[in-house]
Parts: C-alpha cells; structure tokens; sequence
C-alpha cells in the first residue's frame, strides 16, 4: 500500500447505488486503480445465524426415505419447522414421530405428487400458513428400455418426476408472490450426463426439472431463488430396490456398476447426509447470492 494514493468515491463518485458509496478507489503508481468494497462489519451476519433456520417452514417431498428424510432431520436441526409429503404414509408417520418426539414442529401430508387434485388440495390445506422453503425432491428411476416404454409408464414417469414440481412451484410462487421464498429442486447428474441405458424417460423429466428451475430463477429472481440439486449415485433405499431389480433382470449392473466406479473421482457413492447438507447451504442465508445455479452433488462425476 505504500505510495499509493487512496480517494475516498463516497461524494464524488455519483452512482446512484448504495453500493459504491463505501468503496475506495486505490490508486497505485503505476495508475492501476483498483476497487475495494470495505468490510462493513455490522452489516455481516455471523455464520450461526447464516446456517439457522429458526422461524422458517420447508416443505419438502419424498420424505419418507432416502434423500428427502435425510433432509428433514438437518433442517430441523437448523431449527425449520416442517412440512413432509410422501405417499408412504407408514414410513411418512415414523419420521415423523420421530422428529416430533425430538421437539420438531413437524406435520405431515399423505400425498400422490402424480396428481395435481392432492396438489391443489394440499396447497389448499397450507393456506396462510405456505413454507418458506420448498424442496421438490420425490422422484422415481424404473429402468425401461426405451423401445419398451409406452405413454402409460412415460405419464406416470412425467407425473411424478416433473409436472409435480412444476405444480408445486406454480403453487409456491402464486402463494408467495410477495414475501418470496427459495426454492429446491433435485435434477439428476443423468439429465446432464446420461450413463445408465433404459433411462431416457427419467433423463427426459428431471432435463425439465432443471430447465424450469432456471426459468423460475430468471423471472421470479427479485423475490425467490430457485436452484436445482443434481446428485450423483447416492445410496438410498431406491437405489438399493433399483439394483436388485437389475440384478434379477441381468441388464449388465454390475458391469456398469465397475465402469460408474472407475470414473468416480472420489471412489465412492454419496450418502444421502451430503446432498441434504447441500440443500441446508441452498435454503440459508450461506447462498444469499446463488440463484438458477444447477450444482452436483456426485463426487466429481460430471468432472471426470
Ligand atoms: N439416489 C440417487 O442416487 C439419486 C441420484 C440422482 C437423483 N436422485 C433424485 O433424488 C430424489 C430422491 O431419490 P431417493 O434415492 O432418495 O429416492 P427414494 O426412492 O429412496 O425415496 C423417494 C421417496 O419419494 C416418495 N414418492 C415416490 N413417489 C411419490 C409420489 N407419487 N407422491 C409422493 N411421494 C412419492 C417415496 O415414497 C419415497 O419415500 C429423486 O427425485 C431422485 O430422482 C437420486
């Protein structure tokens, strides 16, 4: 810093914008100028409030297993209050006990997410009382070859993995239009990456998902922030009846299986833990500036 000659902009400089009024225009000898923003430490949250989500509601679906339960227990430790939709309402109650027996406000929602009526119906039972946080996460991967696939199995596929969430995000930005909200959407490294064969229905819905969070990021920008998760091979109880439905079918999992492997960089599959812990960073104040962002979370899959 010695030699070099520090205007304050503030005054001078007669942008409109907040923004520059505390910056300082550096002014080396060699008339390189430079910005500096100051570090205006009142203005900076401390990372325990940044991660809490005290006082905030998410809603998220496919609770029952996998990823989505995962999610539920870290967003209650972040102190959400929470809303879980499945259509296991067996598997859907036990979470639920479960939280609830650890002080979690929680309720639950027997739901299809193929069929927009329990949509609506459900939207129509949050009246008032809409989250904060909506994270579209149940989905389903049935292998098919895609000369097999006819338009039943293609509506249902389409149903569930995308119209869902487009109702779902209509409902949330119609109901939050003024308040806003965040928005949590879970892709696929497949969409992107297509690797298993006999997936080019899933690979075709969650292409959409991605496609709408974008779309929702772009217009809704000012008042929500909409990103879209895509895992990579994480081990869940559907990936686990996935593979012992292609093992009895012999359609080659276990090669496939040594070839996803080989080009794993980080030589192993994903807990659901990491992507729920991906989804904490995307619902709190830690990504105050990530929106549209499409983020794997795969080991470095789509790197290799
Ligand atoms: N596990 C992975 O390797 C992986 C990889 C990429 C993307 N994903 C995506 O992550 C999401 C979760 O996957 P997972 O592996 O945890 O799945 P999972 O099968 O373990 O759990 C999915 C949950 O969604 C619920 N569900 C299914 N259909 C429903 C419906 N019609 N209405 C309401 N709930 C319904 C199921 O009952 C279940 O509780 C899915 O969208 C999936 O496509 C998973």
């Amino acid at each position: 810093m010695i030699g070099a000659t520090l205007t304050r902009l503030k005054g001078r400089h007669q942008s409109s914008s907040a923004f520059f009024q505390d910056e300082l225009l550096l002014q080396s000898p060699n008339t390189i100028s430079v910005v500096f923003m100051l570090r205006s430490e009142e203005n900076l949250l401390p990372l325990r409030d940044l991660i809490s989500l005290n006082g905030k509601k998410t809603l998220i679906t496919g609770a029952a297993a996998g990823i989505g339960m995962a999610m539920a227990y870290r967003f209650a430790e972040a102190g959400s209050a929470l809303d879980l939709v499945d259509i296991n309402e067996a598997s859907l109650s036990k979470v639920k006990e479960d939280l609830a027996g650890k002080g979690v406000r929680v309720k639950s929602h027997v739901v299809d997410i193929s069929k927009k009526k329990e949509i609506d119906v459900l939207w129509m039972t949050l009246k008032r009382e809409e989250p904060d946080i909506l994270i579209n996460n149940a989905g389903i991967y049935p292998f098919k070859d895609f000369l097999k696939v006819d338009e039943e199995f293609l509506e249902k596929v389409f149903d569930i993995n995308f119209n869902s969430v487009f109702w779902m995000c209509q409902h949330m930005v119609r109901a939050r239009r003024e308040e806003g909200g965040i928005i949590i959407n879970i892709g696929t490294i497949e969409a992107i990456l297509p690797f298993k064969e006999s997936l080019m229905h899933y690979t075709t819905s969650k292409a959409g998902v991605i496609a709408l969070t974008r779309d929702i990021a772009k217009e809704y920008g000012r008042k929500f922030r909409a990103n879209v998760l895509v895992p990579g091979g994480i081990l869940t109880k559907g990936t686990k009846d996935a593979a012992k439905g292609l093992l009895k079918m012999d359609v080659g999992l276990i090669g496939d299986g040594i070839r996803f492997n080989a080009r794993l960089p980080i030589g192993r599959f994903g807990k659901p833990d990491e992507v729920a812990l991906m989804a904490l960073v995307l619902a709190s104040g830690l990504s105050s500036y990530v929106n549209g962002a499409v983020i794997p979370v795969d080991g470095g899959f789509l790197s290799a």
